[in-house]
């Protein structure tokens, strides 16, 4: 990729609840990537954009649960999610509300941009509504009133909104996803929206006269901003750093249950703007934790702070990214967690770095005979997987190096070598030294934690022996 910015997205969660690992799951896979351009293109050629969506119906109604203020609500579990990337070492460059002031000018300036182009007229809606997906359905996809979703009954309403004229832009978005200008990945998921764009798309309501807590129609203040519309625009409000605009998106990576939104909702409301589209979305699939979807009921919602308190933001990333090809549909649970962190990171790559610090710290000296060794030639396909999104493989690939150093300390006998042939010794120490190297560079993006501590160590004046990297849990 030849850019010369690179802007990615997440997309902005809900706060009607706490984060879980399925909210934790994208953050930490746009952080991977956010990481590795910023290493490849320079930081400040880089936008990583995360957030929450605070408006609508379902927020007041949670807000209105807990007894508090809805501000100090928003506010509140807003900082949980902010809270708990921090602890995952996610790092954004914004973390933007949808309550944010800035974002309410921009999302009511774009919104009276599409008013004054002639995209919206007043009509009157009647159907069926699911709060927690905070969307309308038809017949088809919710037989006998019943969301598809979250099994519960649909609210009937019936009212006057303002719509979006969607149907003079479904060609144009057709021929744009198709020709991969506006790029979906992966490519099941690009026919999925073909084949919905060929069935055809109602126009949609993009103002709710029924819903308080939203961001108002400038020209109608009787109505607010369909929740969905106005949450989409945050990548607009977002993409400005400064005097800087990373406008338009190179990539939104969001979960395969809001792809018609992004994929067909979003580019019609940005060319009725008159804006570009983003260049690519990127959609992974859905978490499940001990094989069970998350939920209250069954009590299996994993809080990614406690995982991270436990392990360590490294090894709960590693997990994410180890265990689910990207796009697929996956399950994690802490009995994985604990599998990967003993096995891989503790006996692998923490073993390895203990072992061959210590052996040089104590006959070396800590101190290898051509300096401070340095990484091995070539990434060998690492950033291509990356662009590929499978992280899996770059990390099963990496670990294809642990597991290489682990076995020339093991076969050459390392600790009785030195005995016989220091030579042929130091000369080992020195090829997975450099190894080593090799695996913390290649490591950054995934574990920026562990790769700074492995490099501060192997690249140090004189190479001490390793606290453990990943100690035994108690
Ligand atoms: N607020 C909307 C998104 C607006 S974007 C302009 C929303 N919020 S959400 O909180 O329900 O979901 C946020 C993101 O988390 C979505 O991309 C969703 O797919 C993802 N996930 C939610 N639960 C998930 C799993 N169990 N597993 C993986 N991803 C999950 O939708």
């Amino acid at each position: 990729m030849k850019n010369e910015k690179f802007y990615i997205t997440t997309a902005i969660d809900y706060i009607n609840a706490k984060p879980h690992i399925g909210h934790a799951y994208e953050k930490v896979a746009v952080d991977v990537l956010a990481r590795f351009w910023a290493e490849k293109f320079g930081r400040d050629k880089v936008r990583f954009l995360t957030g929450t969506d605070e408006h609508g119906a379902k927020i007041a109604k949670a807000a209105e649960a807990s007894g508090k203020p809805i501000e100090d609500f928003a506010r509140e579990t807003a900082a949980s999610f902010s809270f708990a990337w921090d602890q995952l070492n996610v790092g954004y460059d914004r973390f933007i509300r949808t309550t944010d002031a800035d974002h309410i000018k921009k999302s009511q300036e774009l919104i009276t941009k599409i008013k004054d182009n002639g995209y919206l007229y007043e009509g009157e809606y009647s159907g069926y509504y699911c709060v927690a997906c905070e969307t309308f359905y038809t017949q088809t996809d919710a037989p006998n009133h019943i969301c598809p979703v979250h099994k519960t009954e649909l609210e009937f309403l019936k009212e006057k909104n303002w719509f979006l004229k969607i149907q003079d832009f479904l060609p144009a978005i057709t021929k744009k996803i198709k020709s991969d200008e506006l790029k979906i990945w992966p490519v099941e998921r690009k026919n999925e929206i073909l084949s919905l764009l060929e069935q055809g798309f109602h126009d949609i309501a993009i103002s709710r006269p029924s819903v308080k807590w939203g961001i108002p129609l400038p020209w109608d203040e009787s109505q607010t901003i369909y929740v969905w519309v106005e949450a989409l625009m945050n990548y607009v409000t977002g993409a400005k750093s400064g005097k800087q605009d990373f406008w338009p998106a190179d990539i939104h990576i969001i979960g395969k249950d809001i792809i018609k939104f992004h994929c067909i909702i979003w580019p019609a409301i940005l060319l009725a703007a008159d804006l570009e589209l983003p260049k690519q979305v990127v959609v992974h699939g859905y978490l499940t934790v001990g094989g069970e979807k998350m939920s209250k009921s069954v009590g299996n919602v994993v809080d990614p702070n406690d995982w991270v308190a436990k392990y360590g933001s490294d090894a709960v990333r590693y997990l994410l990214l180890r265990e689910v090809p990207f796009g697929d549909d996956g399950d994690v649970s802490e009995e994985k967690l604990k599998a990967r962190y003993e096995g891989e990171l503790a006996n692998g790559l923490g073993n390895l770095v203990s072992r061959v610090t210590t052996l040089i710290e104590k006959h070396l000296d800590g101190k290898l005979p051509g300096g401070k060794p340095k990484a091995l030639e070539g990434d060998e396909g690492i950033g291509e997987r990356l662009e590929n999104f499978a992280f899996h493989d770059a990390l099963a690939k990496i670990w294809q190096w642990v597991a290489w150093s682990n076995k020339a300390v093991d076969e050459n006998k390392l600790w009785d070598l030195v005995k016989t042939d220091k030579e042929k010794f130091t000369e080992i120490c020195g090829q997975v030294a450099s190894a080593i190297v090799s695996i913390a560079i290649q490591l950054k993006p995934f574990l920026p934690e562990t790769s700074e501590k492995i490099l501060q160590i192997i690249q140090a004046e004189k190479i001490t022996k390793s606290e453990p990297l990943f100690p035994k849990i108690q």
